[in-house]
């Protein structure tokens, strides 16, 4: 972590506030080549349509880093596309100006571009509107509800089947990501839509490529800006690690939980805080949650990355085992 960024200069004080929500903090001094170089000193509001071609229809939802639309395509639509709706996302105009946050923008876009997996949000172009000078990326319009919404209308968590079959798509896309030597960094049941095709886990916007990928790309490191969620974010990260495929499955962990049973392992407090207060030694297992899958998942939930042994891959495939019928007598006889 850089001089300009404490953690306790950004994680909120108590507990549940804010801790859905994605914290960024960029380095001050901007020595970094502008990726994009505005030709324009002046920007403006949104226009209505963007790079004279996506016509803004309203607004899907905002974060830490802009706002996400749904578009139509004119372009597509003149010739006879049936369904020329897009999703788009752009950066809030206070990021507009930095060259930061439009490399951060560009990461997010190859990096999921990068992945190709039915259960990752498909992206389709990164484009600069020339009057407004904002940078934006085009992606499918994903129909549904974010899980944290679905967990609205599950307070008790999924029964198996349901948990079995989300969690497993959820780690396929997971697992697929650290395959292909990319890193989410921000997990969390806001950034994983559920439709009736699917799981789709999506913006992967403070995500990284792991060394040797993509080597092209802005590496805008850590050193540079600092971003997550306090209630997902694995303690290494809050402390200043660089992100790693085992703080993905701390997060990702974090979400099975909270699906299992309907609440969050550490009432979303920061892993830091969760730690101190030893809650991990309390932690009982999710009622859901069949017996034989816990030691996985509670591996996955360690606090320290050296006890975190299980990778996103091993745990998809802990909730592929049929327990044999021993472990099933045991589980049964444990209560
Ligand atoms: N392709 C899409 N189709 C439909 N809705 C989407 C799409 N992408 C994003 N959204 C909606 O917009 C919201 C914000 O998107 P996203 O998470 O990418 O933005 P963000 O600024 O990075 O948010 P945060 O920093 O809070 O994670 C999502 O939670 C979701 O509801
Ligand atoms: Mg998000």
């Amino acid at each position: 972590m850089n001089e300009h960024m404490r953690a306790s200069d950004i994680l909120p004080a108590s507990e549940e506030q804010g801790s859905n929500l994605t914290y960024f903090a960029f380095a001050k001094p901007c020595t970094a080549e502008a990726v994009i170089a505005p030709t324009k000193a002046v920007r403006g509001a949104l226009p209505k349509v963007l790079a004279g071609r996506y016509r803004i229809e309203r607004l899907l939802g905002a974060g830490g880093m802009g706002a996400v639309y749904r578009a139509r395509d004119l372009l597509s639509e003149q010739f006879g596309e049936p369904a020329p709706y897009i999703a788009l996302k752009i950066l809030s105009e206070d990021l507009a100006d930095s060259p930061d946050a439009s490399a951060l923008l560009y990461s997010e876009f190859a990096l999921t571009r990068y992945l190709r997996h039915d259960n990752v949000v498909r992206v389709h172009t990164f484009e600069v509107d020339s009057d407004c000078q904002r940078a934006f990326i085009t992606m499918e319009l994903m129909p549904g509800l974010t899980l944290d919404n679905f967990l609205c209308e599950r307070p008790h968590g999924l029964p198996w089947d349901e948990l079995r079959d989300i969690t497993l798509a959820l780690l396929d896309a997971l697992a697929h990501a650290h395959a292909r030597g990319v890193l989410h960094g921000d997990v969390k049941p806001s950034n994983v839509m559920l439709s009736d095709e699917g799981i789709r886990l999506f913006d992967f916007g403070l995500g990284q490529a792991q060394e040797g990928i993509l080597p092209g790309l802005p590496q805008l490191s850590r050193e540079r800006f600092n971003g997550w969620t306090c209630g997902y974010a694995a303690a290494e990260l809050l402390e200043g690690q660089p992100l790693s495929a085992s703080a993905d499955v701390y997060s990702v962990a974090c979400v099975i939980y909270e699906l299992s049973g309907g609440k969050h392992p550490f009432r979303r407090l920061p892993s830091t805080e969760a730690r101190n207060q030893q809650l991990e030694r309390e932690l009982p297992a999710p009622l859901n949650l069949p017996v034989h899958v816990w030691p996985a998942l509670r591996a996955a939930l360690a606090f320290d990355v050296a006890d975190r042994t299980i990778t996103a891959r091993q745990l998809r495939d802990a909730f592929t085992v049929t327990p044999s019928r021993l472990q099933r007598w045991m589980c049964w006889r444990k209560g």
